[in-house]
């Protein structure tokens, strides 16, 4: 019998090294980190952390270069209760890196990413996994054309097994990029960071979830995340419901906020708590995570 998991997560799996500084420094300058450390990273790979934190059964879906850092990548995912049973690995290709400078006076996380040419997932790979075993399948807004296809296999799915429970649709549209916009129409539930709304000319969080709604999925739940202000979430039809932000006593790293707000939203809703309590939930958790470093502490 298969393992019994409950949600999938599709996109990165990366490395972060992350250097810790005193605070952060002048173009040119040579200076000392506080600390250096190896984390697992990557949207995806950090909602599957946080799922398996909160107890969930989470799986994560996505490529993986066959290179010396995979043996750390899939030992953290084990640690953290991650099934990895799907991923797949890609010879002849470096595994994509961030150097992350997290700053101690602010908690501010300062990403340099390189992939360079890790290919992304393609629709065949999706198509192999059995997707009867999910209750939830998240996708990290990345590799749109595959991804509007792989949408497409789960609401097929969906129509063949209506005698069972379908499968919840859920989309990340994180980075400002305009190739995004194609993912808007297609999930069940949206998130869309403050990036991707400003570069879409929005202002704050609740025109953004206003005006998106109007270009969404029928019935699609619009949430939008706004750091320091919080997080709003609303259905066409009904109100829009909001919760503040839970700040730390000190901030001291925010890499990975976004993916815990939307990976304990994605709990919260698929364990049946009220549009209120999860946005609330995942807010509470994602100011708990700003205030610790890194996920171990979080544990
Ligand atoms: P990202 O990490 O993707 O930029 P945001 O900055 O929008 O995401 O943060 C996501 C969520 O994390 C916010 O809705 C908020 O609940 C929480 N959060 C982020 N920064 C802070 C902060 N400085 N204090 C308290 N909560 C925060
Ligand atoms: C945080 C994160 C990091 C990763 C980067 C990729 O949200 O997933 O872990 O290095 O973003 O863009």
């Amino acid at each position: 019998m298969s393992e019994q998991l409950d949600i999938l997560c599709v996109g990165l799996s990366c490395l972060d090294i992350i250097n810790e500084v005193s605070y952060y420094p002048e173009e040119d300058m040579d200076c000392r980190c506080v600390a250096q450390w190896w984390q697992r990273g990557g949207n995806a790979a950090n909602n599957c952390t946080v799922l398996g934190l909160l107890g969930a059964r989470p799986a994560y879906l996505g490529t993986i270069a066959d290179s010396h850092e995979k043996r750390f990548l899939l030992d953290d995912f084990a640690k953290y209760g991650v099934n990895t049973d799907h991923l797949v690995e890609v010879g002849g290709c470096s595994c994509p890196t961030s150097c992350v400078i997290l700053s101690q006076t602010t908690g501010s996380r300062t990403i340099i990413h390189a992939n360079a040419g890790l290919p992304e997932l393609s629709v065949d790979d999706f198509s192999k996994v059995d997707l009867t075993v999910f209750d939830w399948i998240h996708f990290e807004g990345r590799n749109v054309a595959n991804v509007v296809k792989m949408i497409e296999v789960v609401r097929k799915h969906n129509q063949k097994h209506q005698d069972s429970k379908s499968i919840t649709i859920s989309v990340e549209v994180e980075k400002a990029k305009a190739e995004l916009d194609a993912l808007i129409p297609l999930p069940d539930v949206l998130f869309v960071s403050k990036d991707y709304a400003k570069f879409k000319g929005f202002s704050n969080m609740a025109e953004t979830v206003e005006k998106i709604q109007t270009q969404a999925y029928p019935g699609c739940l619009v949430i939008c995340p706004w750091g320091e202000a919080g997080a709003s979430m609303g259905r066409e039809g009904s109100e829009l419901v909001k919760s503040p932000a839970f700040p730390p006593t000190k901030v001291v790293d925010t890499l990975g906020a976004g993916d815990t707000f939307n990976a304990a939203t994605i709990f919260a809703l698929s364990r049946g708590y009220s549009h209120s309590s999860s946005i609330t939930f995942a807010c509470r958790l994602a100011g708990a995570k700003v205030g610790v470093q890194g996920w171990e502490a979080f544990r």
